[in-house]
């Protein structure tokens, strides 16, 4: 039986030509910050799947967890308003006098927000927290559909697996097959489905290419086995026996700075660079450090004889407009 899928978003997102890079391949940036559910983001493909998950199993209600500004979380909100499904978010951090960012749409959408405290970079702590949550909710007689942190389950990155299939065939219809295609990497579900698709397309002989995550997390998506994991653990879900690669799983951590959502010169820069170039508005935790690793690689010749470089990228607008990201 093939996994069900809930639509959620808008796609195909468009695929923009962005011009040449200064090491002079050409630049595609895949707006899958348009992906339209809750203002957009890639969170939105991995829900589709979670959220027919939910549906299957009879869900009342949805519980997932994040940072303070998770944009997972504010699109789980926009999803459970969407679906008639009551809320819970887990969130790092402590309740704010104003809601800012991601937190004041996840209100508008109906979410609860349960400010726990603790620190964004404590993932266990958080998970432990929605465990319980979920836990508690069962108690009380409800049917809740807990998904942990960024939606980076088997079942959520499905929602990757078939973006790399639509980028692909989007490339192939104008006439390229991209060099790379670089995105942001955080739980790492956006990554081990795109690398689903690449092993999926290999194993084809469709058109494909290799795939470089920009990691912005101390979390899971720096370790690249539980990535290969995921990935076979994804084709695995599909009834496909195609195995993940190591050297398929590639991370490049070198932009994460100091820690989660401690803002980098790099991100800056590049956050300036990418509006100035094609108004794409890149916020400071996520998009802005990728696509830093992105410029970082070109300029140190990484990208040397490539013709065409695609950029995911995967959301992040509200947090622009936020003043405390943990
Ligand atoms: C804007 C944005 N980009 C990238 C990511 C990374 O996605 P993943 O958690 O699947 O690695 C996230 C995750 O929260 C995100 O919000």
């Amino acid at each position: 039986m093939s996994p069900t899928r809930i639509d959620l978003v808008t796609t195909p997102t468009p695929l923009e030509n962005g011009g040449a890079l200064p090491g002079g391949a050409r630049l595609w940036v895949k707006r899958d910050d348009l992906t339209g559910l809750g203002v957009g983001g890639n969170k939105g493909r991995k829900l589709e799947f979670l959220c027919g998950e939910a549906q299957d199993a009879g869900a009342d209600c949805l519980v997932t967890v994040g940072a303070a500004q998770s944009n997972h979380c504010r699109m789980t909100a926009a999803a459970g308003a969407k679906l008639g499904l009551e809320t819970h978010l887990v969130l790092s951090g402590d309740e704010p006098e104003t809601l800012e960012g991601n937190q004041l749409l996840s209100q508008m959408f109906g979410a609860i927000q349960h400010h726990t405290g603790i620190k964004a970079n404590d993932w266990e702590s958080l998970e432990n927290f929605r465990q319980k949550l979920t836990q508690q909710l069962r108690t009380k007689g409800r049917t809740p559909h807990s998904i942990p942190i960024g939606g980076s389950t088997p079942v959520g990155a499905l929602g990757y697996h078939r973006a790399y299939g639509e980028l692909m065939q989007q490339c192939v219809a104008i006439g390229f097959t991209p060099d790379v295609v670089v995105h942001t990497s955080s739980s790492g579900g956006t990554h081990a489905g795109l690398v689903a698709g690449l092993v999926e397309s290999r194993a084809n002989g469709t058109p494909h290419c290799p795939v470089i995550a920009i990691g912005v997390a101390k979390g899971v998506a720096l370790h690249a086995e539980s990535i290969r994991q995921l990935s076979d653990n994804t084709l695995h879900l599909l009834g496909l026996s195609h195995r993940t690669l190591m050297q398929d799983v590639v991370i490049d951590k070198r932009f994460l700075g100091q820690d989660y959502a401690v803002p980098t010169q790099g991100a800056t820069d590049a956050a300036h660079w990418a509006a100035h170039r094609g108004a794409w508005i890149l916020d400071p935790v996520y998009t802005a450090k990728g696509f830093s690793g992105l410029l970082g690689i070109d300029a140190e010749g990484g990208f040397e004889g490539f013709h065409n470089v695609v950029f995911i990228h995967t959301g992040g607008l509200p947090s622009v407009f936020a003043t405390n990201s943990h």
